[in-house]
């Protein structure tokens, strides 16, 4: 096979999350956050594990960027705890909790490493979610409070910036399925809450032009690729109506300044009329610097009656699929499409993959190595699959894998490794897998 050459500036980077690997959970001054309530409460998360420790990154940051510099990184996305800031969500600041996001910008940037900010991935603080919540429509106000104290120390000095880290997954998992944090199943409130979480967007990026900030901003959405399972028109129609709820509801208003007609329409024969200020949709809207998504599988849609939503996912045709160890299949040409699709009907925005990787069991072999083919197989798809969408012509900047470390992954608790760094939770241990290895050559070389 011919050499894969990535352009020149194209950002490679690693993801984590501050609930994942922070651990710290109440140190310093850091508030109670909803993921900490959530995960405390028995019969929430796998094995009852919860983030109270996870990678113990708070108190082991130097040695974690330590294994970036060594892995090569050009780029690392991490998110802030906003209750680490502001304990109660508003009002008084933690100046303790802000200066240990101060230590880890500055030792990335000397490093040489770029760091990325995620405002939000999912943790906010309890006290908000005692007035409401995201349901809440002030929460969009504390949130931009929370964004102005964290532009003010770090606004000059990180060059990328994301607001919100996947609205669907806080919306569908937290608030209408209940199996995140806040564990509310409700589905208007799930919609009021991807709502305000937009909203809180808008805002943001509005704060951030009124503050000159010399960075960029965007928006990290969870997205994937919709496939009906045959080509029979009413399969055909039930793969754009789940896109269009799963996947336009956010890009519409973010790009159009509106929310998808046949989605609103879906909404309506369930009984929800929903209707929104035409001024929060200006906000929503405003331009951003690049469209950030997290990609790890594709869906297949069918047809079925059956489904109060008239549509199902295609389960039968799953089975033909390898897959990684959530259950998602491995369809990287899904990848592909969906950036053709995102450059095609949204204006070729500047796009960047803020996630992508595979949860794979992992073996430590007798010689200590960890030999993750399966993961170093599935990576090298997808990006042979962003890298032929950039030779077509998308805007594709940078790649995200996701994770760095293995890390603890929501309601599987630590059951499920995304690492290219294998962790001990016993010990806290790290060792680069072949597969972080394989990625360094892949940066080195701008390519594979
Ligand atoms: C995404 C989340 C991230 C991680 C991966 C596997 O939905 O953004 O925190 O859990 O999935």
């Amino acid at each position: 096979m011919s050499k894969i050459n990535f352009p020149k500036d194209f950002i490679w980077g690693s993801a984590t999350a501050a609930y994942q690997i922070e651990g710290a959970y109440n140190e310093d001054g850091k508030g109670e956050s909803i993921w900490d309530r959530f995960s405390h409460t028995p019969g929430n998360i796998e094995n009852g594990h919860n983030g109270d420790i996870a990678c113990d990154h708070y108190h082991r940051y130097e040695e974690d960027i330590k294994i970036m510099k060594e892995i090569g990184l050009k780029s690392y996305r991490f998110s802030i705890s906003w209750p680490r800031i502001f304990p109660e969500g508003t009002g008084q600041l933690n100046q303790k909790g802000l200066d240990f996001y101060k230590r880890l910008t500055n030792m990335l940037l000397e490093n040489g490493i770029m760091p990325a900010i995620t405002l939000y991935h999912w943790d906010l603080p309890q006290k908000l979610q005692d007035k409401g919540g995201w349901k809440n429509r002030d929460t969009t106000d504390y949130f931009t409070e929370y964004c102005e104290a964290i532009f003010k120390s770090l606004g000059d000095i990180v060059p990328m910036w994301i607001t919100h880290n996947e609205p669907r997954v806080v919306a569908l998992l937290g608030h209408f399925l209940g199996i995140h944090a806040p564990g509310i199943k409700d589905l208007r409130t799930s919609l009021e809450v991807s709502h305000n979480i937009l909203l809180s967007h808008g805002k943001t990026v509005k704060l951030f032009r009124e503050m000159n900030i010399d960075a960029q901003i965007g928006i990290a959405l969870n997205l994937s690729h919709h496939y009906p399972v045959s080509e029979k028109p009413e399969d055909i129609a039930a793969a754009e109506l789940s896109f269009s709820i799963a996947g336009r509801w956010y890009l519409d208003p973010l790009f159009k300044g509106c929310y998808p007609e046949d989605a609103l329409e879906y909404y309506k024969k369930k009984g929800i009329e929903l209707s929104f200020p035409q001024d929060d949709l200006k906000l929503i809207s405003q331009p951003i610097d690049f469209l950030a998504f997290n990609n790890y599988s594709s869906d297949i849609i069918q047809y079925d009656p059956s489904d109060e939503s008239g549509f199902s996912f295609a389960e039968s045709i799953l089975d033909k699929f390898e897959k990684t160890d959530m259950g998602w299949i491995i369809y990287p040409e899904g990848l592909y499409d969906l950036l053709m699709l995102l450059d095609r009907d949204y204006g070729k925005p500047n796009l960047i993959i803020s996630e992508n990787g595979a949860a794979f069991k992992d073996e430590i072999s007798s010689s200590g190595r960890i030999e993750d083919t399966k993961r170093i197989q599935y990576l090298k798809s997808y990006l042979t699959q962003a890298h032929r969408a950039i030779q077509d012509g998308v805007n594709l900047k940078g790649y995200y894998l996701w994770s760095l470390m293995d890390n603890f992954e929501w309601s599987f608790g630590y059951n499920k490794r995304f690492g290219i760094v294998h962790v001990n939770f016993e010990t806290q241990e790290r060792k680069i897998k072949d597969s972080g290895y394989w990625y360094k050559e892949v940066i080195k070389n701008n390519g594979f």
